[in-house]
């Protein structure tokens, strides 16, 4: 591989912390030369959710495959990458064992630094791929494990002005989804079902007073939930689309007042969407023309950088090793 100039980074970045077996080599930050991602989606359905013990060897059993289709596809060998990146924490943490091992081990044999990552810094930087970043900028976190609010008045600077008290977006996702029974991962079948369906039933859009920043979602969850069970031993239909569509609507009720509030309260000239839950048809359009009526600059990752990958890692150890955080 040629480098473009001497100051090229060129980052292999590592991310296992879930159901996602994810390599890219990443140059500077932003340029993409690969993004191998093995999911585990498939084998996880069956039990309507990730079993930690399961997912960890999957990992095991596929990480070198996965290395060797990263540096394939980016056209590299371990001579080229310049350091190593990987995701230490938040996780399963028998998956996060297998790639920081990966780490440790390639560094070992190949004398390179590593960067250890935070997953969550790693979505907010899937953001960086694409856009520049401008601050203060503030990120919506919406994941499987984490919902939040998240100023930054520079990079790898982070404020957490509220975050939720009970469930996380995805998570209140995907128990509604295994509630209805329609499926595993909750987000992506709920979001689909929700583009046919009217928002008719009445759930509540729990706000937690007019100057919260936190969430709480298991309220929303537990009548979601209640709604179909009554309905059910009374013998009666409801419409899932139309239940679907009230539930995401409650959801992005909430989500845009709150980030809409921060925004103008801490005077953002970035907005960005960050997460899982960032894949959400409604919620990126949603906040989109509200950035756009406020005239803030707004960005959400491709679909591909949405959910976990390791891309988002190596983009967030180069903004981390720069920062000199
Ligand atoms: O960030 P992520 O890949 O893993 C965690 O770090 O948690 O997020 C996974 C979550 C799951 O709960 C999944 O149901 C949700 O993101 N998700 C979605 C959509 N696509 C994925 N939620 C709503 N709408 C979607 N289109
Ligand atoms: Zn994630």
């Amino acid at each position: 591989m040629e480098k473009n100039t001497k100051k090229d980074t060129v980052i292999l970045a590592i991310e296992s912390s879930c159901d996602e077996t994810s390599i890219a080599v990443v140059v500077n930050g932003n340029k993409v030369l690969s993004n191998a991602i093995y999911t585990q989606i498939d084998i996880h359905k069956e039990f309507g959710g990730v079993v930690p013990e399961v997912a960890s060897r999957h990992h095991i059993a596929k990480i070198t495959y996965v290395l060797e289709q990263a540096l394939k596809e980016a056209n590299v060998t371990m001579n080229d990458i310049d350091e190593i990146a990987v995701t230490q924490t938040p996780g399963l943490i028998g998956s996060l064992m297998v790639g920081i091992n990966t780490a440790k081990t390639l560094a070992l044999c190949y004398n390179k630094k590593i960067t250890y990552v935070n997953h969550i810094h790693g979505h907010i930087y899937a953001n960086a791929i694409e856009s520049n970043f401008e601050f203060p900028l503030l990120a919506l976190v919406v994941s499987g494990g984490h919902t939040e609010l998240v100023l930054m008045k520079d990079h790898f600077d982070f404020e957490i002005l509220g975050e939720t008290l009970d469930d996380a977006v995805g998570e209140a996702y995907d128990k509604v989804a295994r509630v209805v029974e329609v499926g595993y991962p909750g987000g992506p079948i709920l979001d689909k079902m929700a583009r046919l369906g009217k928002p008719v039933y009445p759930l509540p859009h729990i706000k937690l007073g007019k100057d919260s920043y936190d969430f709480s979602f298991s309220g929303l969850k537990s009548a979601v939930i209640n709604l179909h069970n009554k309905t059910k031993a009374k013998g009666e239909e409801l419409n899932y689309n139309d239940l679907a569509c009230s539930f995401q609507n409650a959801v992005i009720d909430v989500l845009s007042e709150k980030t809409v509030r921060a925004a103008l309260e801490y005077n953002a000239k970035m907005v960005i969407i960050a997460g899982g839950v960032s894949a959400n048809s409604a919620l990126r359009e949603k906040i989109k023309q509200e950035m756009e009526k406020l005239n803030i600059k707004f960005n959400v990752p491709s679909f591909k950088y949405c959910t976990d990958n390791a891309a988002m890692i190596g983009a967030a150890a180069y903004f981390q090793n720069l920062s000199g955080r």
